[in-house]
């Protein structure tokens, strides 16, 4: 177990996404809740994690699944009561596992008490609690849009001005501009503190400090101080992990984000190389192979960048992502070694290890006609796409490798009904291979994707050298391996993953061919000849 008490204690984690919606139903109503997440925290604990980044469960209508918070400190009904938070918190702290609430402090849901009063009158003290511009109807002050589609501005008659959405027009945006604002979600966050959870990861939290007047949304001139802010009013008061997502940050922003005196946060998302297989200039939606040897040097980049100079988070699945295993592996005959490569390649590096939910069985992506998919995102696009007179074949494409849904059906926990995941009617189609991907069968398969992650989180704990050895990237031309070294004055790691299902030779590094094999995907892992997926991590002490 970590202590927690050691400020950067979050540096060994290694730490798990639950999008609760999905994880476990306790009561038959077919949507995951909070005592579904009790049950399994024995499961989590026999992984090896370090804390759970819970996804939003707070009141919410759900028009973007509890993105659009309507109550802050209140626990929507479906999810459960505060009374069974706390006991998840109580009982994930006995295992050693921090609860890390998701916190959506960019906007609210149209719901929430603030914006309500907000659109009563002008006058009214939560008014300015949102971004307001005066114009006429029909006549946007700009034309900005919104993530999901649609105009960034929205009426409202009552007060005869527009308020600005970045996302759906039931997420209008707060105004950090306005020091009350600020004050009123420190509070909040200082609440759940009191609760007992022990880090945050903070949504779009690059896009805080927006100036629509200007067209800024993502990084706007006083969000560093803004976080500054929020970090001595809240985060540094205890030892938090907080993680803010920032899909504009570059390294050198990251390194501001994630500086090591704690000024700031703990670590950033950052999207870099999940943005590389879609065409320039375009959107995710519009397709492209990966550029392997782009990827390597974005990763590469972006290790030796922070390296000592900030944090990296460590990631390639979450909510909002397809399965990393239909998208950059193979999920079919290579299923299983693919999604060991890619843990390989990714636990191999510098940083915190996020593994999102069923990533761990090497969960897949779904193909379901459009009736069946629940993402506002998703279905958005379909129609503005269809209306464009693309054709749906096409449509269909981009939402078979891209769509968010491809995360967000059911846990599969065993070969039962729906999967283990509920004795009702799951909320979102199950993955109709669960009978072979599941839990169940993980765990009783000592060979299995799960074992496999659960020996690497143990790596982690055991050798310094993963948690602060220094990056040099190999073979940096290789079209298909992705080599690199870790080392500290110590100890050296070398890891090696083939991606694609040819064959391959790599000569490893001179003084490797005798090195303790620390972990691989295929038994008797020597030699120069790489199998379809093979990964290998290797280890030597350091001679000089
Ligand atoms: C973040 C969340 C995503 C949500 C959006 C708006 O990107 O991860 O799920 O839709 O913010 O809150
Ligand atoms: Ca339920």
């Amino acid at each position: 177990m970590l202590d927690k008490t050691k400020p950067g204690w979050w540096r060994q984690a290694v730490l798990y996404q639950i999008y609760p919606k999905s994880f476990q139903d306790s009561n038959g109503d077919g949507i995951g809740d909070l005592e579904g997440i009790i049950r399994r925290l024995d499961y989590l604990e026999k992984l090896g994690v370090d804390g759970i980044w819970l996804s939003p469960v707070y009141a919410s209508p759900q028009v973007d699944n509890g993105y659009d918070v309507a109550d802050y400190c209140a626990i929507d009904p479906m999810f459960g009561d505060m009374e069974q938070m706390r006991t998840l918190i109580r009982e994930a702290r006995r295992r050693g596992i921090s609860i890390i609430m998701d916190m959506v402090l960019n906007h609210t849901s149209d719901q929430h008490r603030w914006f309500r009063e907000a659109c009563k009158s002008r006058d009214n003290p939560y008014h300015d609690y949102y971004v307001w511009r005066d114009g006429i109807p029909g006549q946007p002050p700009n034309d900005m849009r919104a993530t999901f589609g649609g105009a960034a501005w929205d009426w409202v008659p009552g007060v005869k001005q527009y308020y600005f959405h970045q996302f759906a027009p039931q997420q209008p945006d707060l105004n950090w501009e306005n020091p009350e604002v600020r004050r009123s979600l420190y509070d909040m966050l200082l609440w759940w503190v009191e609760q007992g959870v022990e880090g945050f990861r903070l949504d779009v939290m690059d896009q805080i400090a927006k100036e629509p007047d200007r067209y800024i949304t993502a990084n706007g001139p006083r969000l560093h101080e803004y976080l500054r802010e929020m970090s001595a009013s809240v985060f540094q008061k205890s030892c938090l992990v907080t993680v803010g997502e920032a899909w504009g940050a570059d390294p050198e922003r990251a390194r501001l984000y994630s500086a090591p005196d704690g000024s700031e946060l703990s670590m950033v998302f950052q999207f870099e190389q999940m943005e590389l297989d879609q065409q320039p200039g375009g959107e995710k939606w519009d397709l492209m192979d990966l550029p392997f040897v782009e990827m390597k040097r974005s990763f590469a980049r972006w290790q030796t960048e922070l390296h000592g100079r900030g944090w990296n988070s460590l990631f390639l699945d979450n909510h909002d992502l397809p399965r990393i295993v239909s998208r950059w592996g193979d999920d079919g005959k290579y299923r299983v070694q693919s999604a060991k490569m890619l843990a390989t390649m990714l636990h191999g590096m510098q940083g915190t290890p996020y593994i999102y939910q069923g990533e761990e069985l090497g969960m897949t992506n779904i193909r379901l006609p459009i009736e069946d998919y629940r993402d506002l995102e998703t279905l958005n696009l379909y129609r503005t796409r269809i209306a464009a007179g693309v054709p749906e074949r096409e449509v269909m494409a981009s939402v078979y490798a891209k769509s968010r849904d491809n995360a967000r059906t059911p846990m599969q926990w065993n070969d039962g009904p729906a999967a283990g995941f509920t004795t009702g009617t799951p909320w979102m189609p199950v993955n109709p291979n669960y009978r072979e991907i599941n839990a169940a069968a993980a765990l009783a398969d000592e060979n299995s994707v799960f074992h496999y992650y659960r020996r690497l989180i143990a790596l982690r704990k055991k050798l310094p050298v993963l948690v602060e050895g220094d990056f040099v990237l190999l073979a940096e031309d290789d079209p298909q391996i992705f080599a690199y070294l870790r080392r500290t004055g110590e100890e050296e790691l070398l890891v090696v993953c083939s991606f694609g299902e040819e064959q391959t030779r790599y000569a490893l590094p001179e003084g490797w061919e005798n090195a303790e094999v620390l972990l691989s995907n295929y038994p008797e892992a020597v030699g120069s000849l790489f199998r379809p997926w093979e990964a290998r991590m290797l280890y030597r002490k350091r001679t000089c």
